[in-house]
């Protein structure tokens, strides 16, 4: 693997700034914003709501509304759980129902989590079994303090956006620090929130009143991730990817190429919107084992299945205290074990995690792997499959399109 390249704008910051553009005054330009399907599903929810919003490329530009309006009819939120979870702490604070639907990957996902604290909030929000479709009945909130018993920024996300909208000062505390986007967004838009212990207790008093911005979104880590772990696992490898957001509460993946016997190296370039960004290099030169601990897990979550892929190429992979892999755009603990034993990888499911690889043993090829629709799962088979003396097939490859849709024409670029 060899090359440098830029990958697509982070996805997880494009829906926040989306979002609070739209509640913010005046109009908001977003650079870069990410070209996957899944940051197109929070635009089309805007627009559903009233925002007008017109892009040119990856440049996004939001006219601010402060209060949405109320939607003509069902607001998609295709295949994204940050979208719907999100969506729905803005939708509680507003005076009006809105339902909100999702692709059949999306009516599994579990919904208990968000409608459980805007419930305390005030807000009821009818559901099928805590999954979707979610009507939303928008009302005037309470403010809270809500211990989330999972560590999740789409939850804590949920409850700020409700929060930002409500009298007094809602709170949430989570079990570990997860990604801190929304905090750093809405400082951007010009809002106050109060962060305390480490990140794990947030705070916002509301209401509070946001001005639209100019942002330029960077490179996310996580899709930069596939291209890491590709170079890591093949010694002789060099890969520089440029401009790549670096916020601290998403990079634990370096750490663990460190380890793995990678030589990776940053090179920070400064910060935008409170997100710091810079090129990462990354050497492949020796191929160890790797050990997920259940501490590391809220800092690479998304990495897990980039991480999977290290077993394709004589490496041991053992991973805990990630069930929440589970509920994600599929099961991803099922998947990726399934996926690995059809390319010929030893792999074993654990409740929270999985074991794959032998160590020194590469005997990747055939397949087909299913990707069961989830765009983390193929490009994690197509890593995996770098290894293989002869083809590899992976079925539903397409999925790639909900955060990457260039993967595989750059990976068509980068193999040396
Ligand atoms: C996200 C948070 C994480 C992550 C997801 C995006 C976000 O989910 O897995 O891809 O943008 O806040 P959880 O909040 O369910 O941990």
């Amino acid at each position: 693997m060899r090359g440098r390249l830029q990958v697509p704008g982070d996805k997880a910051i494009s829906h926040r700034y989306a979002i609070i553009a739209a509640l913010a005054s005046g109009p908001s330009r977003l650079s870069n914003y990410a070209p996957g399907a899944d940051c197109h599903s929070t635009l089309a929810c805007l627009r559903g709501l009233g925002v007008n919003i017109t892009e040119d490329g990856t440049t996004v530009t939001v006219m601010g509304r402060g209060r949405l309006g109320s939607p003509a009819g069902p607001l998609d939120a295709g295949n994204s759980g940050t979208t719907m979870r999100m969506m729905s702490g803005v939708l509680a604070a507003h005076p009006f129902s809105a339902t909100m639907v999702g692709d059949e990957s999306l009516s599994r996902r579990p919904m208990r989590r968000i409608i459980e604290p805007l419930g305390m909030m005030g807000c009821r929000i009818e559901s099928q079994d805590g999954r979707p479709p979610l009507t939303i009945h928008g009302t005037k909130l309470k403010p809270i303090l809500y211990m989330s018993p999972t560590p999740s920024a789409q939850v804590k996300s949920a409850v700020l956006f409700a929060g930002l909208q409500t009298p007094g000062t809602t709170t949430v505390m989570e079990p570990a620090q997860t990604r801190d986007h929304t905090e750093q967004a809405l400082k951007s838009f010009g809002g106050t929130v109060h962060v305390e212990d480490g990140g794990k207790r947030v705070s916002i008093e509301g209401p509070q009143t946001l001005s639209g911005q100019h942002l330029t979104v960077p490179g996310d880590f996580s899709s930069a991730a596939f291209w890491m772990v590709a170079a890591a696992a093949r010694p002789g490898s060099r890969v520089e990817l440029e401009d790549v957001g670096l916020n601290p509460s998403r990079t634990a993946l370096i750490g663990v190429l460190r380890r793995f016997g990678a030589r990776v190296t940053v090179e920070p370039q400064g910060e935008s919107g409170g997100e710091p960004r810079g090129t990462i290099v990354v050497e492949g030169d020796r191929i160890g084992r790797v050990d997920i601990a259940p501490d590391e897990v809220p800092g690479l979550i998304d990495e897990l299945p980039a991480i999977a892929a290290l077993a394709g190429h004589g490496a041991e992979v053992s991973v805990r205290g990630a069930a929440e892999l589970r509920v994600k755009e599929t099961d991803r603990i099922a998947a990726l074990v399934a996926g690995l034993r059809a390319l010929g990888i030893a792999a074993d499911e654990r409740p929270d995690g999985f074991v794959a690889g032998e160590a020194g043993r590469s005997t990747v090829g055939a397949g087909p792997a299913d990707a069961c629709g989830d765009h983390r799962m193929a490009m994690a088979f197509a890593i995996a499959a770098l290894a293989g003396q002869s083809p590899s097939q992976i079925v539903g490859a397409d999925s790639v399109v909900i955060s990457y849709p260039g993967f595989f024409d750059t990976l068509g670029r980068l193999v040396a």
